[in-house]
């Protein structure tokens, strides 16, 4: 059965819709066509970014639906994994765009992941000054949370996301039956930022998930498009009140990240996945907001009990405890650094975070590890 509802972003002239359904691939090419103004088919150009190990299948049928309705598509493979957020690939798609003579209204269209989608996004918010994105994501992470609210970036070898760009995508395709392939770590690790809009923002949401443990773990359809759908709404409501996150109001959404970044790149990209580090960043982020007497042992206790019965990572890795200094440093290259301080996000209460300064980092890791 075809099922298919949308969430709306509401920011202005940079307003779209997030299409979610389970076969939603196959209508992109009528709105494509109509945005780009294209009077004759062939008048729609697009590059597809699309992750390698999906590239002949999800990608494939992208192209072929693109093709189909006699758009000029020129497609790129990009390396499964988090090391693609280069400046090297991002090589790669601007080759690809002058290759193809891109103008402003070709459309990059990115088929894939966080990494595909992150990467294809910042080269077309970077390529001419800005050219109109797609994004199609095919893993949870990407659904629920990296392909809505506009941030693109590659990573710089010394920190995560250093290098990036604010730019909305045109539209978002969400085919929820792409979860079907996705490996079982994966899947779990976008699971940890479904959790988090709970914690942040929607204590109902968060005892909701844990009165659907069986579900999540079966990926049973129905579940899933509920939890895709209310966190989409979730983050746009996030995103519309701060797009570029100059009110603070977005940066609850960094729940967790602080640590979780530190983690990630010290453990080396890719080794701990994104969503693993912010399962284990979130605890540490209760964890001193306990030690600081702002909440209850028990709203800790609620998290550790999602996330494990979830399949996710809750403890900071062996090796990672011995780095206390490098964590320290790490998270010191945070974005909501201000004036080398670093500004916590700790929840207050289930469904409810506040940007916390003043701590010291290297109690605050001490505590920690
Ligand atoms: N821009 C943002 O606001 C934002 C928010 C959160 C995370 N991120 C970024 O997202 C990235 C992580 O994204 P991710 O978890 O999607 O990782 P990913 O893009 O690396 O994808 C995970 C793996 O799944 C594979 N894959 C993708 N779709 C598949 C499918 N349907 N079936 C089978 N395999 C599939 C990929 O090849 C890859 O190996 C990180 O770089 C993170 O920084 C960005
Ligand atoms: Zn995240």
């Amino acid at each position: 059965m075809k099922t298919e509802t949308s969430v709306r972003v509401e920011l202005g002239e940079r307003s779209y819709d997030i299409v979610i359904g389970d076969s939603v691939f196959a209508t992109l090419p009528g709105p494509l066509h109509r945005w780009a103004g294209a009077k004759r088919p062939q008048d729609l150009r697009v590059l597809l970014a699309a992750d390698a190990s999906i590239r002949g299948s999800y990608g494939q049928a992208v192209e072929d639906a693109l093709r189909d309705a006699g758009a000029d598509v020129v497609c790129v493979s990009v390396p499964s994994g988090e090391t693609s957020k280069s400046l090297q690939q991002a090589e790669a798609l601007y080759d690809a765009l002058v290759e193809m003579q891109a103008d402003r209204r070709t459309f990059v269209v990115a088929v894939g992941g966080g990494v595909t989608g992150d990467l294809a996004g910042f080269v077309a918010a970077t390529y001419a000054r800005g050219i109109p994105f797609v994004q199609m994501p095919t893993t949870l992470l990407a659904m629920v949370d990296s392909s809505v609210g506009g941030k693109t970036g590659i990573n710089h070898p010394r920190g995560k996301n250093l290098i990036g760009a604010f730019h909305q995508p045109a539209a978002v395709f969400i085919d929820t039956s792409t979860l079907d392939t996705l490996p079982d770590r994966d899947y779990r690790s976008g699971l940890a930022e479904v959790v988090k809009y709970g914690v942040i923002l929607d204590a109902k949401f968060f005892e909701w998930l844990e009165q659907h443990i069986d579900e999540l773990n079966a990926r049973d359809p129905q579940t899933l498009a509920f939890v895709v759908r209310r966190s989409c709404q979730l983050k746009a409501d996030v995103v519309q009140a701060d797009e570029r996150e100059t009110l603070g109001l977005r940066a609850v959404l960094n729940y967790g990240h602080t640590f979780a970044h530190a983690f990630e790149t010290l453990a080396g990209y890719g080794s701990l996945l994104h969503g693993e580090a912010v399962a284990i960043g979130m605890v540490c982020a209760s964890r001193l907001a306990e030690s600081l007497q702002r909440i209850d042992k028990s709203v800790t206790d609620r998290q550790v009990a999602l996330l494990s019965a979830l399949g996710l990572p809750v403890d900071v890795p062996h090796d990672l405890r011995q780095q206390q200094d490098a964590i320290i440093e790490r998270m010191m290259l945070d974005k909501k650094t201000q004036n080398r301080e670093l500004r916590f996000i700790l929840p207050a209460a289930l469904g409810k975070v506040e940007t916390v300064t003043g701590i010291d980092p290297p109690s605050a890791v001490a505590s920690l590890c």
